[in-house]
């Protein structure tokens, strides 16, 4: 049985696309879908490659009890736009990076462009933003933001499964 790869795709991959990874896997092994999917995390900057996820995206995510496995890395070209299927950029910005770098631009999809509760919003609305620099707890908001597109994109991705 063939896995459908799934890339999250952030700027530095130590906020939010480990975090959604961690979601999704956790949403995933939940529904008994784990094995269906090939899913990882990767970053267009290389800054903190062979970091494990920034401490405030693995003590939120703690508090919810998903453990994120991600150690960054970055974009690979060479092998990461045949190795998956669908790259889920969190923001405009990781788009660009990626279709720069040569990504299948109908491969291509904004995070929060699966969130059921913003359907019909405009691109400028659907950025998950850069919690990097950010001074307090809006991690949790980042989580919340994660967490219901996640649930909308594995709805979005069993329903293929069964066709
Ligand atoms: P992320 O956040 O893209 O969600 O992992 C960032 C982490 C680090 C940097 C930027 C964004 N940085 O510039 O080092």
């Amino acid at each position: 049985m063939s896995r459908t790869g799934v890339l999250f795709v952030c700027l530095g991959n130590i906020c939010r696309s480990p975090l959604a990874e961690g979601i999704f896997l956790h949403l995933a092994r939940a529904r008994g879908l784990a094995e269906r999917f090939d899913v990882d995390s990767c970053g267009t900057g290389a800054w903190h490659v062979g970091e494990r996820a920034d401490q405030r995206s693995i003590a939120v995510a703690r508090r919810h009890g998903v453990e994120l496995p991600s150690i960054a890395r970055q974009l690979d070209p060479a092998s990461d736009f045949e190795r998956f299927h669908w790259f889920i950029a969190m923001d405009r910005a990781n788009v660009r990076s990626i279709l720069t770098a040569g990504g299948p631009r109908e491969r291509v999809r904004l995070m929060r462009s699966f969130d059921p509760s913003l359907a019909g919003r405009e691109m400028s609305d659907l950025d998950v933003p850069d919690p990097y620099d950010w001074h307090g707890d809006g991690f949790e908001d980042v989580y919340q933001m994660l967490l219901s597109a996640c649930r909308g994109l594995l709805d979005v991705l069993a329903d293929d499964l069964e066709s």
